[in-house]
Parts: structure tokens; sequence; C-alpha cells
């Protein structure tokens, strides 16, 4: 199996990326590379992950487009150009058209820092889910990695795991404990099993092979 080229979208820190950048390295995923990082802020310290370890990263941002599509397309053309196989949102803040899902159909993933159906779709990003979770007042949490679909945090779920909310959790703490116990194993793991070939999905939902 020749491995497959991964191309991660990120907007912010990127402790998801070097999640992904550490599993490679240790030979956690043997049938994937991550060949390119796509960034929509010039200042995203994700970038200088990528650099330190030798990843080649572009940066698009939103604001130099007009409007959505012609962002997409834009999207659309590097990933084309940088022959993904497989594209990963990481911490990507920036919601593309469906050209984007035409173009990598059951090719793109997200990582998401809640159970979804749960506290997802738009308005639920970053701290903003960990906030609203603590006003809700549930007691279990999570991540989930699924496909991009159109449908904001809709498409097919690929894994999920879950952990306690504790009193006194602070949206910061909660996040950090979903990133730790849920975000950073859950997304290689998610690659891993696409580069191997071990991901179907069917009628809209996903089939993982195992062993
Ligand atoms: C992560 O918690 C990720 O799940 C979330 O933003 C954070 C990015 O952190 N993504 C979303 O909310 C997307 N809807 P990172 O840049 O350190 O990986």
């Amino acid at each position: 199996m020749s491995r497959k080229n991964i191309v991660v979208l990120v907007s912010g820190g990127g402790t998801n990326l070097q999640a992904l950048i550490d599993a490679e390295r240790r030979g956690d995923i043997p049938n994937g590379r991550i060949t390119c990082v796509i960034s929509s802020r010039s200042d995203a310290y994700a970038l200088e992950r990528a650099r330190q370890n030798g990843i080649a990263t572009r940066v698009l941002e939103r604001k130099r487009y007009p409007d959505i599509a012609a962002y997409s397309a834009a999207m659309v053309e590097a990933l084309q150009a940088e022959r993904a196989d497989l594209v990963v949102y990481a911490g990507f803040m920036t919601i593309l058209d469906e050209q984007v899902v035409r173009a990598f159909p059951n090719c793109m993933m997200n990582v998401h820092p809640a159970l979804i159906p749960s506290f997802c779709g738009k308005g639920y990003y970053g701290l903003r889910v960990h906030e609203a979770v603590l006003e809700r007042g549930v007691k279990l949490t999570g991540a989930t990695v699924h496909f991009v679909t159109e449908v904001c945090d809709g498409g097919p779920i690929i894994l999920q795991s879950a952990v306690p909310v504790q009193d006194g959790d602070t949206p910061e703490i909660l996040q950090r404990r979903v990133m730790e116990q849920c975000e950073w194993k859950l997304l290689p793991k998610a690659v891993a099993l696409f580069c191997d070939g071990k991901i179907q999905v069917k009628n809209g939902r996903t089939y993982i092979q195992e062993g």
C-alpha cells in the first residue's frame, strides 16, 4: 500500500497537529505521511510546529478572498496541487463550502471537542464549546472525529470518547482534559485507520474494520 498524503488544515495553536506529527514519528501512522499544513491565519503557532518538523506550509487567509466560494475554490486548488489523499481539519476554524466536500468526498475529517450531536454546529468552536457544556451542566463530554460533509459537524462519525465534567471545572481546564484524554488520541487513531483503508462509509455511518 502506498503511503497516503495527509494535508492538515489549521487556524491556531496546533496541538492536534502536534499529536499527528508525534504519532507519525512513533510509527503509529505507517500508511500515511503529513505532507503539508495549510493555515487560515499567518500567525497560527501551528505553522511554527510544521516548520520545526520540516513539513511544507501554505497560508490561505480568509480575508484575502471576497467570499466563502472564492476561498473554497482556492482551497480545492491548493489541496489538489498537494495531491491530498486525506484532509484533516485540526482546529481549522473556517467553514468551507460544498465545492471542497465534492472534490474530497469522505476524504476529509474533523475533530470536534464535544460528543456530537451535542454542542456542535455553527457557533460551537474552541472554548465556546466547553463554556456551553459547563453552562448546561452535563456530566460527560468528550470529542468526536467525523467525516466532513456539507452539514457543519454533521458528517458520519468515525470515533468518539468521553471524559467526566468535574465540579470546579473552568472552560480552560475542561478543554485541556478533552484534548489530552480524547482529541490527541482519537485524531491520530482515526487518521491511521483511514490510511490503512479500514473505514467504510455506508448510508451516512461508518464501519471500522477491526484488527
Ligand atoms: C481543538 O479543541 C479542536 O477540537 C477545536 O479547536 C481546538 C484547536 O486546538 N476545533 C473546533 O472547535 C472546530 N469546530 P489546536 O489548534 O491546539 O489543535
